[in-house]
């Protein structure tokens, strides 16, 4: 059954919640500020937002449940932030093509996995032509089933199946803290090694076995930029 997320946040039942940006995000903004108009979807109470709103020129928080873009509108500004009641499956017209980059934490392993084509779709939509998403995604939230969730889980090979259609990765790393209290051991094997070396920045490492980063979930960081319609890169 689809997640009612309205009623999540009526009746506070709102594990993801943290009370700060994401640190995989705040780690990289520190390194590498961003610019520009970003979208961050599926952005809840919008703390990611408003640590990118620092920055960016202007910073839009969107996000299906109502309850959540009143409470994030309750936080003092941090920049150029807006906050806008709306479903990332439906975008209207004006967030088509619009943003320079797409954030996303905790917005893909919400949705329902069916609804991974589509997502895809909605953020390069969303993005213009050479945006960049970057993305701190959930790989093992140590469920005890691939099915169960939300949060759902996501293999690297789906990622690559997923993304590299409409997408060039420029970067993927593990981000060194995750939320204190977030904390799972990491158990899965992750598929095959990738590496791609003399890069710089922070890496471009896929890890061989889930054991980099201790007793947090299992997460990765990955820069991709929309590319225009190149087909998928063969990569060994
Ligand atoms: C797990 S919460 C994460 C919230 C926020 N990113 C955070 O880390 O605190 C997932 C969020 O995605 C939102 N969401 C789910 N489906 C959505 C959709 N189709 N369009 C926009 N937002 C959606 C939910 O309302 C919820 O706030």
């Amino acid at each position: 059954m689809p997640t009612n997320w309205d009623e999540q946040y009526e009746k506070k039942d709102t594990p993801w919640e943290k009370g700060a940006p994401s640190p995989g995000l705040v780690d990289f903004l520190a390194a590498e500020p961003v610019h520009g108009r970003v979208l961050v979807p599926g952005c809840g109470y919008g703390h990611d937002v408003r640590a990118l709103a620092a920055m960016a020129d202007e910073v839009v928080g969107l996000d299906i449940a109502t309850l959540a873009m009143e409470g994030a509108d309750r936080f003092p500004k941090a920049g150029h932030e807006r906050y806008t009641v709306g479903n990332l499956f439906d975008l209207p017209a004006e967030m088509r093509g619009a943003f320079d980059v797409v954030f996303e934490h905790t917005c893909f392993c919400a949705i329902d996995p069916s609804l991974r084509p589509a997502y895809v779709e909605s953020v390069a939509g969303a993005l213009k032509p050479g945006g960049q998403y970057l993305a701190v995604f959930y790989l093992d939230p140590g469920n005890d089933s691939p099915d169960e969730g939300p949060p759902f889980e996501v293999s690297l090979a789906e990622l690559d199946r997923l993304f590299l259609p409409r997408f060039d990765l420029v970067r993927e790393w593990l981000p060194q803290r995750a939320y204190p209290g977030v904390q799972h051991p990491a158990r899965r094997g992750l598929g095959r090694r990738r590496e791609r070396e003399g890069q710089g920045g922070h890496g471009y490492r896929r890890p061989s076995i889930a054991k980099s980063i201790g007793s947090t979930w299992t997460l990765e960081c990955s820069i991709l930029s929309r590319n225009l319609g190149r087909r998928p890169v063969e990569r060994r």
